[in-house]
């Protein structure tokens, strides 16, 4: 007989046994000819000084390069990430089998999942296509006059901000605030305000949920939101009460707007599916709150790249792209979008640092083949490495890391077309691509753009001497908490 107390014990050590390998081993039904990545692998960064790129180039590039996919431990469980293009324009294509499957689906008990829910990004099938056409056409035709003066008050705000005696900004928060002001005054119809006052409610509202959406533990170990833990009742209640005010916030300032129904920002669209009752109330709230999320980060993130390696290639390319872009005058988009160094120049910076790096939102929907003998059954969860993909050797040659714009082509019509053929044949995956492809591209395009002409007109960036050359540990890619020098142009 055994005693209650070794009983419990023995029934604790077969649990953790088991939780043990659930977490070091993948599913055994997993294809055995693509190697796995060791478990532990995405928790380095918490330990060590070590950002994504450095994690990349220690334990995925080799085993990506050499098999285009790799069994990886990500988000509470084993999945599929693939950087082939080849593989990667295959998932991209066949919809029906490598189903989206979002948060909502995926951990629909979690935080982020009650932040974005099922939105225009994560949904599939009949209700994609529904929240898409609401969104299309007015995503790509969009009022830029708010880019341009926002991009004016950005380089204000950087002259405020720069410390007189280092000449040195750190520029971070500053972009939050430009993009999260440009993409609701373009897409939602109202002004965020955060530029013209450092505390707007809405603004405090978000960093606060930004705070705790992005909390490692939790971003690790989503499951941890199924325990009545008290910090994650609160964040539920401030990521709740979040989406309601701007729903609502939105709401107001189109029943004020006398003109509504000719107004053709992407939330009047939702808003008008809703009164028509196409889409209710949660998914009109889903897809609002889509928009204000890949609306402002990921330009964000892409700004902060650029301005960094503005500074870094200093007597280079922002010299030579500041050359380019003086004859250019003030609302000039259409000027800005014919430049070739430019241009070629922001095409390198996405291909260099896709500011979305591991997306993982696909599951198979029957059991399946990748490319011609990876066989993965049903139910798996299938995502995509970007970075792997960008700096992936058979697509990119032995330059693959090197910071090259001139990869592009040296006239504009030739960095056009490389552009569109890298990105319709998956060999540049930053924008995914098909039918599934960003909505927002061409916007995040007009507003980087602006913003480099805005802030190379009044500025010459350079790298602040005491800021260290690190990349984001984890999740969206950027360099962390860069610090820029600063200096007028006269
Ligand atoms: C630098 C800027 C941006 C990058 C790198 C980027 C990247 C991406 C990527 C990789 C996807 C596919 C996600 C997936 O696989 O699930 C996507 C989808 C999407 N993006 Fe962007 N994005 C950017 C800016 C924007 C902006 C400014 C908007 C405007 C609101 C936007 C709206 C969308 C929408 C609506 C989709 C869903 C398309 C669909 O599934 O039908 N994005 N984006
Ligand atoms: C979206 O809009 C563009 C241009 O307005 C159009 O070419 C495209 O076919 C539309 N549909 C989808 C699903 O992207
Ligand atoms: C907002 O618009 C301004 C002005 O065009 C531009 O400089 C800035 O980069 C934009 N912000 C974002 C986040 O795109
Ligand atoms: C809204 O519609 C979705 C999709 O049809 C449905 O799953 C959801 O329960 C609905 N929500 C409400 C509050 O009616």
């Amino acid at each position: 007989m055994m005693s209650p107390i070794s009983a419990i014990s023995a029934i604790f050590f077969v649990l953790l046994a088991t939780l043990f390998f659930k977490i070091a081993i993948p599913p055994l039904n997993f294809p055995r000819n693509i190697p796995t990545i060791p478990f532990y692998v995405i928790f380095l960064p918490v330990f060590f000084k070590m950002d994504q790129v450095e994690l990349y180039e220690k334990y995925l590039r080799e085993p990506m390069e050499k098999y285009g996919a790799v069994k990886a431990f990500f988000g509470s469980r084993w999945n599929i990430l693939v950087s082939r293009p080849e593989f990667l324009a295959q998932v991209f294509k066949d919809e029906n089998t490598f189903a989206k499957s979002g948060n909502q689906k995926k951990i629909p008990y979690s935080v982020i999942a009650t932040y974005t829910g099922d939105n225009v990004i994560s949904a599939h099938g009949d209700i994609w296509k529904l929240y898409r056409t609401s969104l299309n056409h007015s995503l790509q035709r969009f009022n830029e006059a708010p880019l341009w003066k926002n991009a004016k008050k950005f380089c204000q705000l950087i002259c405020n901000q720069v410390d007189v005696a280092s000449g040195s900004t750190k520029v971070g928060p500053l972009i939050q605030r430009l993009t999260l002001d440009n993409i609701s005054e373009v897409t939602l119809g109202f002004d965020f305000g955060t530029l013209n006052q450092e505390k707007s409610s809405l603004h405090e509202h978000l960093l606060l949920i930004k705070k705790q959406i992005f909390h490692p533990l939790f971003l690790t170990f989503p499951f941890l939101d199924l325990f009545p833990i008290p910090m994650r009742k609160e964040a539920f209640k401030n990521v709740e009460s979040f989406r309601k005010i701007l729903v609502e916030r939105v709401r107001q300032n189109m029943i004020e707007n006398y003109q509504f129904e000719q107004t053709d920002f992407a939330a009047s669209n939702l808003i008008r599916s809703y009164n028509a009752e196409k889409i209710n109330y949660t998914q009109l709230t889903d897809n609002i709150v889509i928009l204000l999320v890949a609306g402002h980060e990921n330009p964000q993130l892409l700004i902060t790249t650029c301005l960094y390696l503005l500074a870094k290639y200093k007597s280079t390319w922002q010299q030579d792209i500041w050359e380019e872009c003086k004859r250019i005058v003030d609302g000039d988009s259409k000027g800005l979008s014919e430049l070739p160094l430019l241009n070629s120049f922001i095409f390198e910076a996405v291909r260099m640092y896709p500011p979305l790096n591991t997306i993982i939102n696909r599951k198979t929907s029957r059991l399946c083949k990748l490319g011609h003998d990876i066989v993965i059954p049903k139910d798996t969860y299938v995502g995509y490495n970007n970075f792997g993909a960008n700096h992936y050797r058979k697509s990119w040659g032995s330059t693959a890391d090197e910071f090259q714009p001139q990869r592009w082509g040296s006239d504009i019509d030739t960095i056009l077309k490389t552009w569109r053929e890298k990105k319709t044949t998956a060999v540049l995956s930053s924008f995914h691509g098909g039918r599934r492809a960003c909505l927002g591209e061409k916007l995040a395009l007009v507003e980087l753009r602006v913003t480099i002409f805005e802030v190379l007109k009044q500025f010459k960036l350079s790298l602040s001497p005491s800021w260290e050359e690190k990349m984001t540990p984890g999740g969206p890619l950027c360099p962390l908490n860069l610090e820029l020098t600063c200096e007028r142009r006269t």
